[in-house]
């Protein structure tokens, strides 16, 4: 077995070369980990050298180191937000305890399963982004790309430190299955749904890095709310790097939004047809795409009244958004949310108890977050002279989980039959027309400082390089 220094090898916190357990358990998992990132990172990458930040601490100077780096030999280190002795647990049954260092027998499988849970949608975004770098719209957007996955792998890091630091041979043989599940594969895929989905072009990208990343900011700031305070501190510090991932996917999505109002400012129309001719992506079809992206990402926050999200909270697992900044007795007993459902037909509210609707608590608080977004990008075809506007569908819409899946209702919010349904879902969905033509525009751009016809260029480039800088050199 090789004998590397992991201080030196793994940039970390957590005194990794003090712990032999944990330092044999880590080198075994990092050979499978490289052989995964070989056979499921981004294809035919392996020699490039890619401007990119690492993170080898966790203060301001160290979190955000730049250079050229060979993916492969990327440093993928292990870090946690500093601690506070002294901090308490801030809400469910313990509140007011001391929080735990270690796991609580109790909680155990609860715990596990939750950073489980957390830990597959990391190398499953990756799966999903593999063969994107093929068809970048520039050398910025493809360095920004392999930004994203190698983070998204620092975060499977994250996870399987945990596994393995309080997890004993449980939590090894989770690690080995977070490289063995694959999405979107029949017989043993990804977790989750929508890490299950195909991500085949750039704009399916970047609205999954708007809506589905921003999923895992919540689902993070849920859990930096931890009793457990190892998985709190973790959470914390990969949302640092969770914030660059949503930037892309906001300013991506502006960038195509802008290009497209610019064609369509000199050609004076809302043609589609004539768009399309003319190389970029008519606002339906952009409008079709977030339809779809919105409502996959919103199941994730799973079943709107749910007796384990009732649990998660009242053990102490797993916290509201900014819990310690909501003013109530941060327990919940008796108190009571309003989610929807379907009665007769039509959509209805009705009050649930509140602990059995944390999940749907979550799903509103990304609603609004997301929404803010939406209209920042509307700003940007106003800002054009243009009368068209983005809008987020009804939270009923194409939903697959809880109350609302199996009735069908349109983006605006009505109840329609199957018949209906069936009869207007291209106009709601992309189509496969849509996703052909989308897939028509995708093509190669590698010259430093162009940008493929459908996409504006960024206002600057990376770290105050230029936007003409060679952020990725091919070898
Ligand atoms: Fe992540
Ligand atoms: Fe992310």
């Amino acid at each position: 077995m090789s004998s590397i220094d992991y201080s030196q090898k793994i940039p970390n916190n957590v005194n990794l070369g003090d712990d032999r357990t944990l330092q044999r358990a880590l080198e075994q998992w990092q050979p499978n980990f490289l052989s995964w990132w070989e056979d499921m990172g981004p294809e035919g990458s392996q020699g490039f050298d890619v401007y990119l930040r690492t993170a080898v601490s966790v203060d301001p100077q160290g979190w955000a180191q730049f250079g050229y780096v060979k993916m492969p030999e990327y440093r993928w280190g292990i870090f946690l937000n500093p601690g506070d002795a002294n901090r308490k647990i801030h809400f469910g049954d313990h509140l007011g305890e001391a929080a735990w260092t270690e796991v609580p027998g109790e909680y155990r499988a609860n715990l596990r399963r939750i950073i489980v849970t957390q830990g597959d949608t990391e190398p499953a975004s990756v799966e999903q982004q593999r063969h994107l770098g093929l068809t970048a719209p520039s050398l910025y957007d493809l360095r920004n790309l392999f930004q994203v996955n190698v983070e998204e792998g620092r975060h499977l890091w994250a996870m399987v430190y945990l596994l393995h630091r309080h997890f004993g041979r449980d939590g090894r043989e989770e690690a080995e299955a977070l490289l063995e599940r694959r999405s979107g594969e029949q017989d043993n895929p990804r977790i989750l749904q929508a890490f299950n989905e195909k991500t085949p072009d750039w704009l399916a990208f970047f609205m999954f890095t708007y809506f589905t990343d921003r999923d895992g900011k919540f689902q993070l700031c849920a859990l930096a709310e931890s009793a457990f305070d190892p998985l709190a501190r973790t959470t914390k510090f990969m949302l640092t790097e969770e914030a660059h991932h949503m930037f892309v996917g906001e300013s991506g999505v502006s960038r195509v939004i802008q290009r497209t109002c610019q064609v369509m400012n000199e050609l004076k129309t809302d043609d589609p047809h004539k768009l399309r001719a003319a190389g970029v992506v008519d606002l339906p079809t952009l409008q079709r795409y977030l339809n779809f992206h919105y409502s996959v990402t919103i199941d994730l926050f799973g079943a709107d009244e749910s007796s384990n999200a009732a649990t998660f909270y009242s053990t102490g697992l797993k916290g509201r958004f900014e819990e310690g900044k909501r003013q109530d007795d941060h327990r919940l007993r008796g108190q009571s949310y309003s989610v929807l459902g379907v009665k007769e037909g039509a959509l209805v509210e009705r009050e649930v108890p509140m602990l059995n609707a944390l999940n749907e608590v979550l799903r509103d608080d990304f609603i609004k977050d997301s929404i803010a977004g939406i209209e920042r990008w509307n700003k940007v075809i106003e800002k054009a002279g243009l009368p068209h506007r983005l809008k987020a569908p009804h939270k009923a819409f194409h939903r697959n989980i809880g109350s609302l899946a199996g009735v069908k209702v349109s983006p605006e919010g009505q109840v329609v039959s199957e018949a209906e349904w069936n009869a207007r879902v291209d106009e709601w969905l992309p189509s496969a027309a849509d996703r052909d033509f989308v897939a028509s525009l995708m093509g190669r751009v590698v010259e430093p400082g162009r940008f493929a016809g459908w996409i504006a260029p960024p206002v600057m480039g990376i770290n105050r390089q230029p936007v003409d800088f060679e952020y990725v050199r091919f070898n």
